[in-house]
């Protein structure tokens, strides 16, 4: 990617809009897309807006071609990402598309305390129609696919999960995410990452929702209403790769400082 090479952020939503915000500071050319700009890019001055949907061929023709993509949304159905993607994705354009780590299959043995690491050489499930679609644009197009944990942010705490009872103190291992280290591996994966790769994205410490809930329990005194139940053991992925051949060290890599500091920030919304 030259420096000079516009992105485009496919879909900017709740991790589009930290590409967006990311890319800016870094003074790269970015552009945002929507299905319906006018009412969810207000933010985004008008040059820089795109109106793109993958189910409308008739918007696709508005991506300059001369830009890459970071597609932000699930790659389904299959038919028109194949249609798109011979169209629009010859082998010039980098692709960074996120996928999820739902991707792999579950080790579902509730004999073993701990299931095996996942890294990017553990088998993924083809029968989900969104693999299909993210192997489709990896093998036919030199998609970069990032495997994403569970994203959480400003606006998406953990501790408001809790609260509202979305999950409880399981033995349940979670793997997450803070959006801004997601977005800036995406904007890493798109310069420096290999074409037709799969790259984990996750904080590298899968923890048990109990585990969690204690801990947010004792620091906020917030306690789910959810009692707890047998759970599948969950998965423990493997984010090396990406550190490593990404050359990333992750801003929020302690789960319980980014709490810390998403708590404070709701506190300073709170109108005293
Ligand atoms: N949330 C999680 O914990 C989690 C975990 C693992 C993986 N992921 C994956 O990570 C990616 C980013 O997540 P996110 O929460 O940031 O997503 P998001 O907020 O839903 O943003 C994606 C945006 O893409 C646009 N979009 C949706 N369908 C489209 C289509 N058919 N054509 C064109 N644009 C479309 C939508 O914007 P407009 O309505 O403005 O068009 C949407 O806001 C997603 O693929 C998600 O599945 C999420």
């Amino acid at each position: 990617m030259s420096a000079s090479r516009p992105i485009v952020i496919l879909g900017t939503g709740y991790t589009g809009r930290w590409i967006h915000k990311l890319a800016k500071e870094q003074c790269l050319p970015i552009l945002a897309s929507s299905r319906r700009p006018e009412q969810h890019l207000g933010d985004v001055a008008q040059p820089a807006r795109i109106q793109f949907d993958l189910d409308d061929p008739a918007t696709w023709s508005a991506l300059p071609l001369e830009a890459d993509l970071i597609w932000t949304f699930p790659a389904v159905p299959l038919e028109p990402v194949q249609s798109f993607a011979k169209h629009y994705c010859d082998s010039s354009r980098r692709l960074v598309v996120l996928g999820s780590t739902s991707a792999y299959e579950r080790g579902d043995d509730p004999e073993m305390n701990l299931p095996p690491w996942i890294d990017e050489t553990s088998p993924a499930n083809l029968g989900l129609p969104r693999v299909q679609g993210e192997e489709y644009l990896r093998t036919q197009h030199g998609a970069m696919i990032l495997r994403v944990a569970g994203i959480y942010g400003p606006n998406r705490n953990p501790v408001e999960w809790i609260r509202q009872g979305r999950v409880g103190p399981t033995n349940k291992l979670v793997n997450l995410i803070h959006v801004e280290d997601l977005a800036q591996l995406c904007l890493l994966t798109l310069r420096t990452g290999q074409a037709g790769n799969v790259y984990n994205i996750s904080d590298g410490h899968p923890r048990r929702w109990a585990d969690i809930c204690a801990e947010v329990s004792i620091k906020w005194g917030v306690v789910s209403p959810r009692e707890t139940s047998p759970s599948q053991p969950g998965k423990r992925i493997c984010n090396r790769k990406a550190l490593e051949q990404l050359g990333y060290t992750l801003r929020h890599s302690d789960l319980y400082h980014a709490l810390a500091d998403l708590q404070l920030e709701a506190g300073d919304r709170i109108p005293r």
